[in-house]
Order: structure tokens, then C-alpha cells, then sequence
């Protein structure tokens, strides 16, 4: 591990663009799928990682859904958000909001119980051991209705305990946020907090949607604001935290390159911007590559780094003093950092 790695795994961070189904490792996917019974269309282990090029969203979301179908049991689940929560702790990842997609497993008649359970007990496990801190982000599909995201929080409200917000993920082009204000709306009554997937590959107006119709507080990926000055200027003067996620933009080709990404420029333009794995199984590389790879395109300096792992904790859900101890914990790292 380089100087600089070690630097920014030893800063406090929060990761709060991370999908439970996307850390599903190949490894577990094909333990999971015998032990259950499950027949993959894949040979081995390796014949699983050989189907991960992708050419946009979709063709990803495609390979992503079939790799849930194996998950079935609580225990299925506790041993995915472990496992996650592990990874995440070796990158010094000290809080996690963590998307989860229900209706991926309620269709396949998987309730709320089953997965609720293994997750919170993966997350109430994790903490004792090393202190790292976890809330769930409950995703409504937006391939899927309005109504039928409605019907899954009324579903989901007797197991929300450890569920902090709702979040709108899946197929963006073509499926803008306005329908989903009802669920929405619902959701903040309930005292959830709210965010949204927003400008990936759709436009900067989904981006308005999400803040507007949905009344989102954070944006996710966002990437395409940058295409409307107005939007970038609204961003910029009320701090909407963007959480931005370099390898799986490079993976799903919205950029070709990392050194095309748009997160430097973001952060010259003073928006809350900060670095994610979103999918890390399926995009090669959990949150520590997700910042060492902007580091070697954009030669970020010790002080981007920290103003990195500073916005992501400002970011979070956290309350303030969390946030206080974290952010000072910041400081003292990057003051005794030589290099
Ligand atoms: N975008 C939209 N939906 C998703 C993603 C993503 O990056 N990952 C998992 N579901
Ligand atoms: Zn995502």
C-alpha cells in the first residue's frame, strides 16, 4: 500500500453510496447459489467476474438482479452485510448508509423479515467489534411504479428500525423522479430522511426533480449537473452533498476514463462532492480504490484527500457531534501526515 493509500485509509470516512446487493462478492454468489439450491448461468467463480463488461446502466442492472436471486436466507443476508461491513472497516470506513433494494427480493417472495433481520444483526454485530456504525437506506425501484413503491413503505413500516431514509435507484433514462412524490412525501411523514439517484445518465433536470418533487437532501452520482449552470449554482450555495462514484461511472461508461470524471472540477467549484463505491463487487474496487484511483488521475494532494473524507462526513446523517469528533479526527490525521 502506497504512502498516500495508508494516509487516506487512516482518515475518518463515511461511505454513503453503497448498494448491500452490489457487494456481493462472486465468490459468495457461487457459495450462495449451491447452498441454496440456486442455479447460476455460470460456469465458476471466474466465468461470473469474465460476464462484468458492461456498456451502460442497464446491462449491468441486468447481471446485478440475477446475482440477488441467490441471496434467500437471513443468514444470506447477514453474511453479504458483514462481509461488507468487514471490507469497509479495513478502508476506514467509520459509518456506512447503506442502500438496500426490497422489491428486488420481495418479488421473489423473500418479506421484509428475512432480510431486515440478517442485515441488522450483521450491522448490531459489526458495531461491537470494531465500532463501526451502519443505517440502512431503504431504495424504491424506479423501473417499477409510484404505486408500487407506495405499497412497499407500507410494507416496510413495521420493520424501519435501522432504516434512516428511502432512496430512488434503478433504470434511470426514461423514468424521471416526479412519480414517486407520493412515496416520498410518505416517507418524510414518517420521519425518514430522503435521497435520490439523480443525473447519472439522466438528465440535469432529474436532478431538479429530485430536490424539487421528491425533496430529496442528497443527490446521488449527480454527475451531469454540470450541464446546467442554474443547477450548479443552487448546489453550490446550499451545500446539496453529491456522492459521486468514480470506478462505477468508469465501469457503466459514463466516462471513458477516470482522468474524464468530473469530480475535481467539482471540487474546484466549491459543491459537497464525495467519493463512493456504489457497487464495489461489480466495478473492481471498494472505497479506498474509489480514492486512489482520482488520486493517480488528478495528483490529489493530502489536503484534497481530507476536504474528501471532511465532506463525506458533513455529508452524512449523522448528528453534529459525530460529525465535530470525526471531522477533528480529520485534522489530527492530515497534521501527522508527512508527505
Ligand atoms: N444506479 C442506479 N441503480 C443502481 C445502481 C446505480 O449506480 N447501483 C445499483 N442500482
Ligand atoms: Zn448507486
Amino acid at each position: 500500500m502506497s504512502g498516500m493509500d495508508e494516509f487516506v485509509r487512516d482518515l475518518p470516512k463515511t461511505e454513503l453510496h453503497v448498494h448491500i446487493e452490489g457487494t456481493l462478492e462472486p465468490g459468495m454468489m457461487f457459495g450462495l447459489g449451491e447452498r441454496n439450491g440456486f442455479d447460476l448461468p455460470f460456469e465458476s467463480v471466474d466465468g461470473v467476474a469474465e460476464a462484468y463488461d458492461f456498456t451502460n446502466l442497464q446491462s449491468f442492472l441486468d447481471i446485478y438482479y440475477q446475482g440477488a436471486a441467490v441471496l434467500q436466507t437471513p443468514g444470506d443476508f447477514y453474511e453479504l452485510m458483514a462481509a461488507y461491513l468487514e471490507r469497509a472497516d479495513a478502508d476506514g470506513v467509520r459509518h456506512a448508509e447503506i442502500f438496500f433494494d426490497p422489491q428486488t427480493h420481495t418479488a421473489r417472495g423473500i418479506p421484509f423479515e428475512v432480510f431486515m433481520q440478517g442485515f441488522r444483526e450483521a450491522i448490531a454485530d459489526a458495531r461491537s467489534r470494531s465500532g463501526v456504525t451502519a443505517d440502512l437506506i431503504l431504495c424504491f425501484l424506479r423501473h417499477l411504479s409510484g404505486e408500487d413503491a407506495v405499497a412497499t413503505l407500507i410494507a416496510a413500516e413495521p420493520h424501519l428500525d435501522g432504516v434512516i431514509a428511502v432512496g430512488l435507484d434503478s433504470s434511470e433514462v426514461g423514468n424521471p423522479p416526479e412519480p414517486f412524490s407520493e412515496a416520498f412525501q410518505m416517507a418524510r411523514e414518517l420521519g425518514l430522511k430522503a435521497v435520490a439517484h439523480a443525473g447519472e445518465e439522466g438528465p440535469p433536470e432529474y436532478v431538479v426533480g429530485a430536490l424539487d418533487a421528491l425533496g430529496v437532501e442528497r443527490i446521488d452520482h449527480g454527475v451531469r449537473s454540470l450541464e446546467d449552470s442554474q443547477l450548479v449554482e443552487r448546489l453550490r450555495r446550499d451545500q446539496i452533498p453529491l456522492t459521486l462514484c468514480p470506478l462505477s461511472s468508469l465501469a457503466l461508461k459514463i466516462v471513458e476514463r477516470v482522468e474524464d470524471h468530473v469530480i475535481k472540477e467539482m471540487m474546484d467549484l466549491g459543491l459537497l462532492v464525495s467519493v463512493n463505491s456504489d457497487d464495489p463487487s461489480y466495478f473492481g474496487g471498494y472505497v479506498l480504490d474509489n480514492y486512489s484511483a482520482v488520486t493517480s488521475a488528478f495528483g490529489l494532494s493530502s489536503v484534497n484527500l481530507a476536504d474528501l473524507a471532511r465532506n463525506s462526513i458533513t455529508s452524512s446523517f449523522l448528528d453534529a457531534e459525530r460529525k465535530r469528533e470525526l471531522a477533528a479526527e480529520v485534522d489530527a490525521v492530515l497534521s501527522g501526515y508527512e508527505g
